[in-house]
């Protein structure tokens, strides 16, 4: 199975979606930065009130903000507003810009908006189309890695589902076009791929398994793996993954120097061995559950701050996936 899948990096545009606190993030940076460093031009669009992806790149430097700059050769980071992206839309449609921002900063107005559902997703979409149609003065595609570090899963389902429903909506017009070409991207697997990241634990491993499902039968999103972050490791070198029940094993009077009893050894053991265990249950579940072939990521100690973390995360997230036996 793994040899028909094709790169992540053979996409255009890649949407990094899953439960909070998995790793989105981290992934969208690391494999941004990976691309870049293989030679494409790529451009990171963060979705959300906050950067956070900048930060990880390059430590330090100031907000990108929505016109988005360039943080190393090759690699450009920006913030989706939604409310820059409307007036930037309306600006464009409607060839008077000096009118849009002058109604945009009416307070009524932006209140009006902010409890209007809908139009954020949609136009969120519709920039990230209109980053995607971009091209060079050759006509290649301007960016030619499109990362989007989507909200949360529950919010992000409904973020990618907006076109749908605003297509179905509206009968004729602009609007029902734009939709359309976004609806049209986001089903083209030859364009664009969902990337899920989700934690070895049950209630994660749930929400993806569930994600997984409505993606394929309401959306249409291609799918094709699951990132699986934080997996630990083996405590013990090989040979000895027993390592703790030989110590329990050992007579209770036992002493080593500056260690405590043999009892105490093989509990702090036996817990690194549970941990261990159970990320390999819930990864090899979320491989039943999804039906789909698994990116198993490392858990670092000392989490995910810089270049060289993100490094290290990049080479297993861009190997081939692993369809793990249940
Ligand atoms: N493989 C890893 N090993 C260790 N720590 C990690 C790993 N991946 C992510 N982290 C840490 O987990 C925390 C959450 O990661 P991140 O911000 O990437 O998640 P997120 O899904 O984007 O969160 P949010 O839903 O809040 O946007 C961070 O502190 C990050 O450093
Ligand atoms: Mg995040």
């Amino acid at each position: 199975m793994a040899e028909t899948l094709r790169s992540i990096l053979a996409r255009r545009l890649v949407i990094v979606t899953g439960k909070g606190g998995t790793g989105k993030t981290s992934v969208v940076a690391a494999l941004a930065l990976a691309a870049a460093r293989s030679g494409l031009r790529v451009l990171v669009a963060e979705v959300g009130r906050d950067e956070h992806v900048p930060r990880l790149i390059a430590p330090g430097t100031k907000p990108v903000g929505y016109a988005g700059r360039a943080l190393r050769p090759g690699l450009t980071v920006m913030r989706i507003d939604p409310f820059e992206a409307l007036a930037e839309y309306l600006g464009l449609q409607l060839g008077v810009r000096a009118v849009v921002d002058l109604v945009f900063r009416n307070r009524a107005f932006r209140q009006l908006m902010e409890a209007s559902p809908g139009w954020r997703e949609l136009i969120t979409l519709g920039k990230i189309w209109h980053l995607e149609q971009m091209t060079t003065p050759d006509g290649d595609p301007l960016h030619q890695l499109l990362v989007v570090d989507a909200p949360a899963t529950g919010h992000g389902l409904t973020f990618l589902d907006v076109p749908r429903v605003a297509g179905s909506a509206v009968r004729a017009g602009p609007l029902r076009k734009h939709a359309g070409w976004v609806e049209a991207m986001l089903g083209d697997p030859e364009r664009t791929l969902l990337l899920p990241v989700a934690l070895a634990e049950e209630l994660p491993a749930r929400e993806t398994a569930e994600l997984a499902l409505r993606v394929r039968r309401d959306l249409g999103v291609p799918v094709d793996r699951v990132v699986v972050n934080c997996l630990v490791g083996a405590p013990f070198p090989p040979g000895l993954d027993d390592l703790d029940e030989r110590v329990a094993r050992l007579p209770a009077a036992a002493t080593f120097p500056g260690l405590p009893p043999p009892g105490v050894l093989a509990a702090c053991g036996a817990h690194l061995r549970a941990r261990h265990e159970l990320g390999r249950h819930w990864a090899a579940q979320i491989a039943r559950m999804t039906g789909l072939p698994l990116v198993p990521l490392p858990y670092l100690a000392n989490g995910i701050r810089g270049p060289d973390d993100l490094a290290q995360i990049a080479t297993p997230l861009l190997a081939a996936p692993e369809a793990v036996a249940a």
